[in-house]
């Protein structure tokens, strides 16, 4: 239960699917959790369930394609709680289209979603905890589409690619801080980024072993072992939780 006690660690996305379910499970094992998300009403319901059932959160609102955001988040996340020892960098979005009409818009408002948002969280995270003398962890959502390509998802793929090596190449240089850094790559996961088509997403379900999409708890399970010292000698690895996607 107290595995996370004393820890403040910030959850991007932290308003719906897998982000919201990291945020209950890592407040389950005592962390402060900083639920932030575009969403800020969302965002504030998530924070309001962990108050209610005795843990510790807060909202705040976010557009993680922003530096300067990221940065006013962690400046104040440290200032509210009076430490800061990570944070989950997982918001993201897709955008599917051919590959033709991969027009500059497109491309850029996923990288800067998906892939940018990684960076300025590790950059800002890391340097506020070398600033506190704190130690930490960095955990970073990638994706399956990280090294599988997928029609569609050229920008996708590119930005969840450069997440498997922001994290490789993060870990390396953070280590001698006390800070690790991780990654997840999840599956086909049922949370709303999939969309409303039911026949698309039975066919995503087809591609795992167990036929069925995954549910959101089970990444959830995984990033918040990633958060605990059990998870100590895992570093800059990206852990699938795909249920054996072998494409
Ligand atoms: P979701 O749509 O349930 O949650 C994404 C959250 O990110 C939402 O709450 C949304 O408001 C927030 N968000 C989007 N853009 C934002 C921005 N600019 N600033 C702040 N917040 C923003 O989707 P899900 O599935 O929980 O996605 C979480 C992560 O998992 C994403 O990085 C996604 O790419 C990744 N992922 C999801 C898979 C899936 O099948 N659901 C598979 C592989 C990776």
């Amino acid at each position: 239960m107290s595995e996370l006690k004393g820890q403040v660690v910030v959850v991007t996305g932290g308003a719906s699917g897998i982000g919201k379910e990291a945020a209950l499970q890592l407040s389950g094992k005592g962390a402060s959790v900083v639920v932030a998300d575009f969403n800020e009403s969302g965002a504030k319901e998530v924070a309001e369930q962990i108050n209610q059932a005795g843990g510790s959160a807060a909202h705040y609102k976010v557009d993680v394609s922003k530096g300067e955001e990221i940065k006013a988040l962690i400046d104040w996340t440290a200032e509210k709680f009076g430490t800061f020892n990570g944070i989950f960098n997982n918001a993201g979005i897709g955008l599917v289209k051919p590959f033709l009409e991969m027009d500059p818009e497109s491309y850029h408002r996923v990288i800067d979603v998906d892939q940018h948002s990684v960076y300025y969280g590790m950059y800002y995270g890391a340097k506020k905890m070398v600033e506190l003398g704190a130690t930490g962890t960095i955990v970073n959502t990638a994706s399956i589409y990280g090294t599988a390509a997928a029609v569609g998802s050229f920008n996708y793929n590119a930005a969840k690619a450069a997440v498997v090596m922001m994290s490789k190449s993060g870990a390396l240089e953070l280590a001698e801080h006390g800070i690790r850094v991780v990654g997840v790559a999840p599956g086909f996961i049922d949370t709303p980024i999939l969309g409303d088509d039911q026949e698309a997403k039975d066919y995503l379900a087809g591609q795992h072993m167990r036929g069925e999409l995954i549910k959101p708890e089970k990444v959830a399970s995984v990033v918040t072992f990633l958060f605990t010292d059990a998870a100590s000698a895992i570093n800059g690895q990206t852990i699938p939780v795909e249920d054996g996607f072998l494409s």
